[in-house]
């Protein structure tokens, strides 16, 4: 079965097809560009899982299985920001991101740092039908980077899964406890119930 990923973030398609492959090794996805959809999504929704339906519903419209994620972070101190808005946050990329968070947290005393990761996976099937899975990682923010990998807000994000940020954790670590390797267990479930 094929899948088209409706996501131009390079590591994140990466990141889900790893995760993917090993949940439905049958499945195939296929990118964007593979099925020659161009053009930027609009994400107008005001929840994760309206934008991962929104994504999802571009495929599935030209006749594909379409499958989206909808992630980010929402930190407990900011009531619940910057969550659909976490890759906009600065306007800036991911450097920039960080650094207004840390401003903004810059008063908050380390024991009401808290924050999760959430993410909204879908897949929409081009006769309409959705279906979608919520995945959640819990943390708190720390007041400085700390590793190298991952993207986004990992560097920041100090798991109280692994006991240190997802920017320290090897992929596979960060994948079996994060909210997207999550999202897409609870997925894949729900997918198995109706194909198989
Ligand atoms: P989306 O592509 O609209 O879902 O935006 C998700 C944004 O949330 C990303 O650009 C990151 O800023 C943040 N985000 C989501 N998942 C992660 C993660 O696993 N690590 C770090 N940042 C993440």
């Amino acid at each position: 079965m094929k899948f088209v990923l409706a996501s131009n973030n390079k590591k994140k398609i990466a990141e889900l097809r790893t995760i993917l492959s090993a949940l439905m090794p049958e499945c195939e996805v296929l990118s964007l560009a593979d099925a020659g959809i161009t053009g930027d999504i609009e994400e107008n929704g005001s929840t994760f899982e309206e934008n991962s339906v929104i994504k999802a519903s571009v495929p599935a419209k030209l006749g594909y299985i379409g499958i989206a994620d909808d992630s980010g972070l929402c930190v407990d101190a900011l009531d619940g920001a910057p969550g659909v808005y976490s890759a906009r946050y600065s306007g800036n990329g991911d450097q920039a991101n960080i650094d207004k968070l840390l401003s903004e947290l810059y008063n908050v005393p380390d024991e009401k740092r808290t924050a999760k990761f959430v993410c909204v996976m879908s897949a929409v099937f081009s006769d309409g039908k959705t279906i979608t899975a919520r995945g959640e990682a819990h943390g708190v923010i720390l007041r400085e980077r700390r590793g190298e990998d991952g993207f986004g807000y990992d560097p920041v994000f100090y798991s109280t899964d692994l006991h240190k940020t997802f920017a320290e954790a090897s992929a596979d670590e960060k994948n079996k406890v994060s909210h997207r390797g999550r999202a897409l267990a609870a997925f894949c479930d729900k997918l198995r119930s109706i194909i198989c």
